[in-house]
């Protein structure tokens, strides 16, 4: 019984067994029921010229024989219709039956086609067919995944785009009215957001790249030591400005990783230039790094603003902020550099994380590598 459920071919086979069996009944009862009554009248009609005939002598046999017959073809004429006719109407709601699915999915398809992504198709059934139907309701949910995604998008952009333009122009109108003074200063908030919109620009293209990845992993062994003593001495200018320690804390014995140097050390930026953009004067972050099993860990931990336990889970989502007002005075960050980070960390086959007892208990974020 599950075999005939779960199996199209078995539906098919038993469809036209069901046919044939219901044509061989009719036949036979059709055969039952028409043959006396032809026979008898038949017979009634030999009789009758036999009383005609009496004394010729001749053609007895040949007229028992092709009355038989006739009675015989007349009978089979009926059964072959009838059980024809049974035979057409059974396969015709059988196969109705079989593709009737088919053509709910045609026509959801094409709904999809036409751009309507919320099209789905009921799904009866366990064969072939309602197999179909079910990774095509998932295709669909995929499709509206991605197109809600790309709207959302587009939105994100926009709205990161307008805020530094609203703000360059609001500078330039000021100065044309002779509101805003022409000096020095007024000239530097405007470079400010014309910087602040080509590092967006810069951080947008490098995202589709990474979401793409369009770009090679140049994997090789690589030593932690390395990858921390490059971000230490790219942050440090950072550090100093806003008077944080800034160090780290490594094993002597640590293995070697296996990374693409360039890439990772991004990622360390990124994760050391967020700890000290989030983090009060005179706080503290640590690099540090440690082995569990085939991996090693590495770990930036600040003791700065803390991350909300219900914003964890969505920092490395692309434009997500913990408080975007915080993020944007706090020199303009537009929720890209943990997207990327995630990206990139993913493509080497770690994975990566964050931690923080809340608001105002510092954050350790942490990403894993394999062991060279
Ligand atoms: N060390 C940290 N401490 C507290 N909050 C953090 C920390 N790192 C990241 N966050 C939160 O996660 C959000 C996302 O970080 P992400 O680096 O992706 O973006 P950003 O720093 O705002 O901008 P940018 O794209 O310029 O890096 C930040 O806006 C911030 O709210
Ligand atoms: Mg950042």
């Amino acid at each position: 019984m599950k075999t005939i459920r779960e199996h199209l071919g078995a539906k098919l086979f038993l469809a036209n067994l069901a046919v044939i069996m219901i044509g061989i009944t009719v036949l036979a009862i059709t055969i039952q029921i028409a043959i006396p009554a032809a026979f008898n009248r038949h017979m009634g009609e030999m009789s009758m010229m036999n009383g005609m005939m009496q004394g010729q002598g001749q053609g007895y046999g040949r007229t028992l024989f092709e009355n038989f017959q006739a009675s015989m073809f007349e009978s089979l004429a009926y059964a072959v219709t009838a059980s024809v006719a049974a035979a057409l109407l059974v396969s015709w709601v059988l196969s109705r039956r079989i593709v009737a699915p088919m053509q709910t999915l045609t026509d959801a398809s094409l709904g999809i086609a036409n751009g309507n992504y919320s099209e789905r198709v009921q799904v009866t059934g366990f064969d072939e067919i309602a197999k179909l139907a079910t990774r095509f309701n998932h295709m669909a949910s995929q499709l509206e995944q991605v197109e809600s995604m790309r709207r959302q998008l587009i939105g994100d952009v926009t709205h990161e785009l307008r805020t530094p333009l609203t703000s360059i122009k609001g500078y330039m109108e000021g100065l044309v009215d002779g509101v805003l003074p022409a000096n020095a200063e007024t000239f530097n908030q405007i470079h400010r957001e014309a910087d602040r919109l080509s590092r967006l620009v810069d951080d947008l293209q490098e995202l589709s790249r990474v979401e793409a990845k369009a770009y090679s992993l140049d994997v090789r062994s690589v030593s932690v030591s390395s990858l921390v003593g490059t971000t230490l001495k790219r942050l440090s200018p950072q550090a100093t400005a806003k008077r944080i320690t800034l160090r780290s804390n490594l094993p002597a014995d640590l293995e070697p990783v296996l990374a693409d140097e360039d890439r990772i050390t991004q990622v360390l930026v990124n994760l050391a230039a967020n700890a000290i953009q989030y983090t009060p004067e005179e706080g503290e972050v640590d690099l540090s790094a440690v082995k569990h099993g085939n991996e090693i860990h590495i770990s930036v931990k600040d003791n700065g603003v803390g991350i909300p336990q219900e914003h964890l889970a969505n920092i490395f989502t692309r434009f997500y902020r913990v408080d975007k007002s915080r993020s944007r005075n706090a020199g303009g960050g537009s929720g890209i550099g943990l997207t990327i980070a995630r990206h990139i960390v993913e493509a080497h086959g770690g994975r990566i994380w964050a931690e923080s007892a809340g608001e105002g208990s510092g954050s350790t974020f942490t990403f894993s590598l394999k062991i060279a």
